[in-house]
């Protein structure tokens, strides 16, 4: 939701800050701008529309020569798409320009104090709004300035400001969404994620709330926003280059969807112990004491986060006998949820940024619960502000549509399943058991993504239709979520997934000659009655494509198209069927068109609520 980058060294700001954007336009994409100071002037462009639009318009211009600027990549919050309300913004008095990633709550009655004080608006963001009252504040101390705004306003920021009386000066800040501060050798990068700092430098830290930074070409300072000075941990970036790099895939989508395997084997790596039959998992260790006792899991989460965490529900149920229930960040805080002694909140989160999700889980926290991360982003969020957790470990993931993230989900709440079981009951022999069919999935998953070229064929066929349904049962049920959730963000398809039961209960009236159903049919304890519910279809009409477990040639009698998964045991299945769903979903944006890695109105992270 929105990417700043921002710069201060000896280089030239701009092919940096272009660059930068490029890492980050995933973050937001419907347009973008860029602020330097040259000959201690301001410089700005902006531009409706990607990143690459903005390069043009500057390689019209001649490009920008200074060593100081700020760059952000939008999504829209507040006001339209249109040039005036790409950031940067401006003040009207003392040349400043600020880049904002968040929200402004309270810029209403902000904006009507400064229009009383004579300040004229451009736009209608709430970013503007902040960077006049920076500008209305300002005597000759940026970071002064800044510190004062920001002590009246309300709401989530990662702001990065500069001013053209202070040449040798860039000023960040942040409360709520994510800010870096990359230390090179006599130059700084700050970008909202490491994917725009780690070309230039492997040192940086990441700012703390209400924390502001003073950077100049010879150092920097870090205090909040109330002036107490803080010493922040620098340390080495876990991220490499090649990991963001698309490499011989034609998109993100698609490297992440075949990268499964091998990140899947690092989400295991050192986790298993299979002569103790137990997992270790080294995050939880400081927490041991209080998961023994705890009596009820609530997973929260938003998206695909949400679809993962169901099969974590399913998993804790079946697998550790512990009562779990799943719920909608969005909905969880609102509600004034009961939390009793020995409830333990678990936060499901690839960014660990998504602000429903964190509110939750903070809710949860303040009201007793012990809270836990499943997070992808290592020293984010939500990674910090939970008791304890398990990180996926599934490297960086750049298309907007989560793959791997999913299945590291999955992956990692079994795992938590396990531990719980073990700890509660299971013994070390069944345990060890299960963790040898965990370990087994990493394989299987390849086997799943020889599917390819036969998924591919398969929607071609279909991929002029506008209506699908995804059915499955039991742990599968989550899985045709996931499947219609696919199609629909990425090849804006209309798709519905439910468990396959409720279809009679009054989506079969949708069912005629033009209607594919995926039906999830892997073998397991419902397997019989999802035949039943693909007959019911084929009765009336609807195409049936089928995603069943190798070996089964019953299901070819019935279902029109079929795409193999290789055996597993049920509760391992969603990782494998969600494969195919993920390739058809792939192949019909690539099909119809589509920006893949780029969907139309998202944004990668939904840092707002
Ligand atoms: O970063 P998170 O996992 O918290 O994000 C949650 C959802 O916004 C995310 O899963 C979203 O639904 C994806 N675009 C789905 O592909």
């Amino acid at each position: 939701m929105c990417g700043i980058v921002a710069y201060i060294g000896g280089r030239t700001a701009e092919p940096l800050l272009i660059e930068g954007l490029k890492r980050l336009e995933y973050r937001g994409y419907d347009s973008a701008g860029i602020a330097t100071i040259e000959g201690g002037a301001l410089r700005v462009a902006r531009s409706v529309g990607r990143v690459s639009e903005l390069e043009e318009r500057l390689h019209e211009a001649g490009g920008f020569a200074g060593s100081l600027g700020i760059a952000h990549t939008r999504w829209a919050t507040h006001g339209g798409v249109n040039e005036a309300n790409c950031h940067p913004h401006r003040d009207d008095r003392n040349g400043i320009a600020m880049v904002h990633n968040g929200i402004i709550e309270n810029y209403a009655s902000l904006r009507t104090y400064l229009e009383e004080k004579g300040h004229t608006f451009s736009s209608e963001t709430d970013t503007e709004v902040l960077a006049m009252l920076i500008g209305e504040l300002y005597e000759d101390d940026l970071e002064r300035a800044v510190k004062a705004a920001l002590r009246e306003v309300t709401g989530a920021y990662a702001i990065a400001v500069i001013c053209e009386k202070e040449p040798g000066t860039l000023v960040v800040a942040r409360k709520g969404s994510p800010l870096m501060v990359g230390v090179g050798n006599g130059e700084y990068v700050v970008a909202s994620d490491a994917s725009a700092i780690v070309a230039h430098t492997s040192q940086a830290f990441p700012l703390a709330d209400y924390n502001v930074v003073r950077i100049t070409r010879e150092g920097f300072r870090t205090s909040t926003i109330d002036d107490t000075p803080v010493t922040p941990k620098i340390s080495q970036l876990e991220l490499d280059l090649e990991q963001i790099e698309i490499g011989t895939f034609s998109h993100f989508m698609q490297k992440e969807i075949f990268e499964q395997p091998k990140v899947l084997a690092t989400t295991l790596r050192g986790r298993i112990d299979r002569n103790e039959g137990r997992v270790v998992l080294g995050g939880l260790a400081n927490f041991s004491k209080e998961l023994v006792k705890a009596r009820r899991f609530i997973l929260t989460a938003q998206g695909t986060a949400l679809h993962s965490a169901m099969i974590g529900e399913y998993l804790l149920e079946d697998l550790a006998k512990i009562s779990a229930e799943v719920e909608f960040g969005s909905e969880f805080r609102y509600r004034n949820p009961i939390i009793e002694e020995n409830t333990v909140v678990v936060g499901v989160s690839q960014s660990g940024e998504t602000a429903d999700t964190l509110s939750a889980v903070i809710e949860a926290k303040d009201r007793g619960a012990l809270a836990l991360g499943v997070v992808n982003v290592v020293g984010s969020t939500m990674a910090r502000e939970t008791d304890a957790g398990v990180y996926l470990r599934v490297g960086p993931e750049i298309g907007v549509a989560s793959t791997k993230a999913f299945t590291g989900q999955v992956m990692v709440l079994t795992m938590l399943a396990l531990y719980m079981a073990r700890r509660r009951f299971m013994s070390p022999d069944v345990c060890a058991r299960c963790l040898t069919q965990l370990e087994a999935v990493p394989d299987k998953i390849a086997r799943a993504l020889e599917t390819n070229d036969r998924v591919r064929q398969v929607t071609e066929r279909y991929v002029d239709r506008d209506n699908w349904l995804f059915l499955g049962r039991g742990y599968n049920y989550p899985t045709a979520l996931e499947g219609a959730l696919k199609l629909k963000e990425i090849s804006y398809i209309h798709a519905e997934g439910m468990p396959a039961a409720e279809m009679k209960h009054g989506p079969i009236a949708l069912i005629d000659d033009g209607m594919p159903a995926v039906f999830i049919a892997n073998q397991g304890r419902q397997y019989e009655k999802v035949m039943s519910n693909i007959a019911e279809v084929r009765s009336r009409g609807g195409h049936v494509i089928a995603v069943a477990t190798e070996g089964d040639t019953e299901i070819a009698k019935v279902a029109e198209e079929v795409l193999y998964i290789p055996e597993c045991e049920e509760f391992l299945s969603p990782m494998l069927a969600v494969v195919p769903l993920q390739l058809m979903a792939y192949h019909a944006a690539v099909l119809r068109g589509h920006d893949v890695d780029k969907p139309r109105n998202l944004a990668k992270s939904v840092t707002v609520e």
